[in-house]
């Protein structure tokens, strides 16, 4: 009997001459598997199109909720940039994919997953040690790794074999996007010194086009989640792709930066993120607000870590897992409003509040009802000050 292989499939030319190429190379029956995370395909066009490649089955997945509550929004209350500025879009969709993946292989009892990257990326690595940790009896295949054809061989193999190749004229990049974000990436992108061109962008005006006016809006929180636009309530997805409207409008996203790969390798990145850097703008505005210095100190430093875990494809690590707990502890009075100004690509916090907030004015103000007691300074300063002229006094540097 033929064993099964289930392949994250995208519609594209690679994975379309992947299910092909299984067949062939190893022999095995193809079930597709498309996951939608916001990418906008035409989803019975991309399953027509796998079932004519030669799967036997193609599913097609609606993961966007799943991917909002159990991805994005804990990312969001880490607080999590890769590299201080990639709000992880696409890392954040793989270790769902895998999982999706995994369910579908188990239930039709198939072998091995496969997907469609090269050896090059980081998203080949993603797949790979999230299906090993859910699911070490299956096998990971990756065609394009292996198959070692230039595009071109692969348009002639998918030729031959009666796969539907796209007549359009082809973007000159390669994309991945989700509601989390795009990314773009090759062609003169490549060249870190070329200013990208109007048509990298979808989701964001550029900021000649962006509107004139500025637009104040108000993001409510509820324990670290965002739950109200503008007093009115919004699910978790409502609210992100509302926000990738407005924001991309007033240019709000846009990234361009090198990025560290994990497989060692710089590369020229683009995003565009509107709604996820609306988000973590907004939400860390209403973390200082409620959070001590220590706690904002700590977290931040578990920003980056989180983020290094996420992109380096270490989604189902036990450390994530414990991290995420900690996290989750800070978000308990992460509940009020943020108030932000949307303008020709910025995204500015000018206003927070909340019931838990631990600002006090009564400490804080220059002006009458100044509760702070001055005359206390001086020896707060002898004491914090002790041990450096302790020091310096009895280890004078000689000469
Ligand atoms: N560099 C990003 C990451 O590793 C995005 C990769 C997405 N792929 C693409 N073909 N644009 O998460």
């Amino acid at each position: 009997m033929r064993s099964k292989v289930v392949l994250a499939y995208s519609g594209g030319l690679d994975t379309s001459a992947a299910i092909k190429w299984l067949d062939e190379k190893y022999d095995m029956d193809v079930i597709a598997v498309t996951i939608d995370v916001g990418n906008e395909k035409d989803f019975t066009q991309v399953k027509d199109k796998a079932l004519k490649a030669g799967a036997i089955k193609c599913e097609v997945i609606d993961a966007k909720n799943d991917f909002v509550d159990e991805y994005i929004f804990p990312a969001l209350k880490a607080n999590a940039y890769y590299e201080f500025e990639y709000p992880l879009a696409t890392a954040l969709s793989r270790p769902l994919m895998a999982k999706l993946m995994v369910d579908i292989a188990r239930k039709e009892g198939a072998s091995a997953i496969a997907h469609g990257c090269t050896g090059k990326g980081n998203d080949q690595v993603r797949f790979e040690v999230s299906t090993a940790s859910l699911a070490p009896e299956l096998k990971s295949i990756a065609p394009a790794r292996e198959w070692g054809m230039t595009r071109e061989e692969t348009i002639n193999y998918a030729l031959k074999h009666n796969i539907p190749v796209p007549v359009t004229v082809e973007t000159p990049y390669s994309i991945d996007a989700n509601i989390w974000g795009r990314s773009i990436e090759c062609g003169i992108l490549e060249d870190p010194w070329n200013e990208p061109l109007e048509d990298a962008y979808e989701m964001t005006r550029s900021i000649e086009q962006a509107p004139e006016n500025p637009e104040y809006i108000e993001i409510g929180f509820d324990k670290g989640l965002p739950v109200s636009f503008d007093g009115q309530n919004y699910d978790g997805l409502a609210m992100i792709q509302m926000l990738n409207q407005l924001a991309g409008k007033h240019g709000i996203g846009r990234i361009d930066m090198i990025e560290n790969r994990l497989v060692g390798i710089k590369s020229r990145e683009i995003y565009e993120a509107p709604a996820a850097i609306t988000l973590l703008k907004a939400h860390l505005g209403l973390e200082s607000l409620v959070l001590s210095k220590m706690q904002m100190n700590f977290k931040q430093k578990l920003s980056q870590e989180y983020a290094d875990l996420v992109y380096n494809g270490l989604w189902f690590s036990a450390h994530r897992q414990d991290l995420a707990a900690y996290v989750e502890s800070t978000q308990r009075f992460v509940t009020g409003t943020v108030r932000l100004k949307l303008h020709k690509g910025n995204c500015i916090v000018v206003g927070r509040k909340s019931p838990y907030s631990i600002y006090s004015h009564s400490l804080a103000t220059y002006d009458k009802g100044d509760l702070f007691d001055q005359a206390a300074a001086p020896g707060f300063i002898h004491i914090w000050g002790l041990p450096l002229k302790t020091q310096s006094q009895l280890q004078k540097e000689e000469g």
